[in-house]
């Protein structure tokens, strides 16, 4: 096995929860892992927020990766994905399920990797612990979910999947988008950050000089899937691959 390979399998072993011992040691649970490594499931959750393009490269680079996605789409953010990438118009649309559809064909490099999950479906598997799924994406994350990730009051198959990652101490992003933020979205953060959740606010850096926002929308996936485990080649690295302006020194990026 190579070194990377055997580094991204010890990976996954880690987050994931040995069902036989109900411990995170290795022992058999490392070539299980390694299974897992070779065909990750990843869930990702689209809710209501401004960014649907956010969603639909983070779908892009999910399934480009070889990954298998369950995707789950709320109404509001079927609706924003229907106004920011469909440019629908700006009603609510009358077949979300079919906005959902769309978003697939036109975002995934796999159509096949992707299931669409059910906004209530609580038999997916996402909806219990004893799933295998390491990892979840909220993307873009309004400030309702947010609120009621942070609450536990769980009332969709997002929120309990969520639910589920904190629980089982797996890994949660939610890239929030809400710009500027009241005190209860800043206690709602800090909250789940608490309980275990990355929070990562849509704002891209811009010390790599990008020129489009095509470039602007990979650097927040390529970090989102940074943390997912996901292997991409969506940012340049600081101090990396000449990614440094010429002349100033790499250092003080973050
Ligand atoms: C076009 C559009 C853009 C929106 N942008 C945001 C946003 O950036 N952040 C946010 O928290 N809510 C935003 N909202 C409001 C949410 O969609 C709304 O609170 C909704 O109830 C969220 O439900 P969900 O979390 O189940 O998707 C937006 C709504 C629309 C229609």
């Amino acid at each position: 096995m190579t070194p990377g390979l055997t580094r991204f399998a010890t990976v996954v072993a880690d987050v994931a929860m040995c069902p036989v011992w109900g411990c995170r040691s290795t022992h058999v649970w490392r070539s299980r892992g390694l299974r897992l490594a070779t065909v990750k499931r990843i869930f990702l959750g689209v809710t209501g927020a401004s960014g649907a393009a956010y969603a639909a490269a983070a779908l892009h680079a999910l399934t480009a990766a070889g990954c298998e996605v369950g995707l789950c789409v709320s109404r509001a953010g079927a609706h924003v994905i229907n106004h920011e990438l469909l440019l629908a118009g700006r009603d609510a649309p009358k077949d979300p399920d079919g906005v959902v559809r769309e978003f697939v064909a036109r975002s995934a490099t796999a159509p096949g990797q992707v299931t669409i999950l059910g906004r209530h479906d609580l038999t997916a598997p996402f909806a219990s612990g004893s799933s295998l799924a390491p990892a979840a994406l909220i993307c873009p994350c309004s400030g309702s979910t947010l609120a009621t990730i942070a609450h536990g009051t769980a009332r969709n198959l997002i929120h309990r999947c969520a639910d589920v990652m904190l629980k089982e101490r797996r890994t949660l992003v939610l890239m929030t988008r809400e710009t500027p933020l009241s005190l209860i979205q800043i206690e709602n953060m800090a909250t789940v950050t608490r309980a275990g959740a990355i929070v990562m606010p849509a704002s891209p850096g811009f010390y790599n000089a990008p020129t489009d926002v095509r470039q602007l929308v990979d650097f927040m996936v390529g970090k989102a899937l940074d943390h997912l485990g996901v292997r991409h080649a969506l940012l340049a690295r600081w101090g990396e691959d000449g990614m440094t302006i010429s002349g100033e020194p790499a250092t003080g990026a973050a």
